[in-house]
């Protein structure tokens, strides 16, 4: 484990992800305290990938639980291979006595492990679980985590109790689409992950789309900025992401574009924009407000 802030903000680097101190300070303590760390913020601004980073930072396995309206506690930690239970009892037909063969049916080998029990299970140095998106899932999974996440061990009625061989690195998203219940945050270290400012953002342009060169990098990072800023902001349904800005950047390369221009920003608005009503909102009017010198004439358009 990195022993200090800067060595795990190098080791995330390394991993190709950029973070600011308050985000690498929540994931220190994550670690050094061994808790949850509950990541909130807009779609778009690296929650799930600070988790990738810090599994290859951290050389651990990473078990992803993607959370979904309906999703249920068998889908999440683990259930018994009924097909196989059957084929098993079928085949042991006539041979010996059927409660033996009900014992033989509920042994590992029948068990399908979901990533709540393989994050128990994994070997060193341990897993980490990524428990992406728990705003979609719904309040009685909410409730069931909330146990998981205090005891870190599991009871299967049939083989018993399954204690971690090391406690998983435990990371929690949300993109906010409802709020969480305040006893699931208690249990949690918790970070809001901004948008990143103009210096984090032209990091990872420079390493994500790096044939796009400084100037139209800046230029990049500048324009979703404001984008993403007010008044502009307000204009749109959802900003762009990173994601977003990093293929934008690349679209721009391929349309050699050495410098934005009200045109080719509405040209290739919807890169930008995954919504008809943002694509369309984005003019050539108001590509060319937004291209206009800032008042203040700093560089650097979020407040
Ligand atoms: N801090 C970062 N450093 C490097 N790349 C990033 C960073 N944040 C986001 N990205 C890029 O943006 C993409 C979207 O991020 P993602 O983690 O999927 O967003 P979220 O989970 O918050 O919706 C990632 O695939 C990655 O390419
Ligand atoms: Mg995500």
């Amino acid at each position: 484990m990195p022993f200090s802030i800067d060595a795990l903000t190098q080791a995330l680097q390394q991993a190709g992800y950029f973070a600011d101190r308050r985000l690498a300070v929540a994931a220190f303590l994550a670690l050094k305290l061994q808790r949850p760390l509950l990541l909130e913020g807009e779609p778009g601004v690296g929650k799930t990938e600070l988790a990738k980073a810090l599994a290859l930072a951290l050389g651990r396995e990473l078990l992803r639980l993607q959370c979904y309206d309906g999703l249920e506690q068998r889908e999440a930690l683990y259930e018994w291979n009924y097909a196989a239970q059957l084929l098993h009892l079928r085949a042991a037909e006539g041979s010996g006595s059927a409660a033996e063969a009900e014992r033989e049916v509920y042994q590992p080998q029948y068990l399908i492990r979901r990533p709540l029990l393989q994050a128990l299970q994994a070997p060193a140095p341990g897993a980490l679980l990524l428990i992406d998106e728990i705003d979609r899932a719904d309040e009685p999974f909410e409730a069931f985590l909330l146990e998981y996440l205090g005891e870190y061990q599991v009871s299967i009625p049939e083989l018993g109790t399954v204690r971690p061989v090391v406690a998983p690195v435990t990371i929690l998203t949300s993109n906010r689409t409802r709020d969480l219940h305040d006893a699931l945050k208690r249990r949690c270290l918790y970070h809001w992950l901004d948008y990143p400012d103009r210096a984090r953002e032209l990091a990872i342009l420079r390493a994500r789309a790096p044939a796009a060169g400084e100037a139209l990098s800046a230029q990049v990072a500048s324009f979703v900025a404001r984008l993403r800023s007010q008044p502009f902001a307000s204009a749109f349904q959802r900003a762009p992401g990173i994601a977003e800005s990093v293929e934008w950047a690349k679209a721009l390369v391929a349309l050699d574009t050495l410098e934005l221009d009200p045109d080719v920003v509405s040209d290739t608005a919807g890169i930008l924009f995954k919504q008809r009503e943002d694509v369309a909102a984005l003019t050539r009017d108001l590509a060319g407000s937004l291209l206009q010198p800032q008042e203040d004439g700093g560089q650097d358009i979020r407040p």
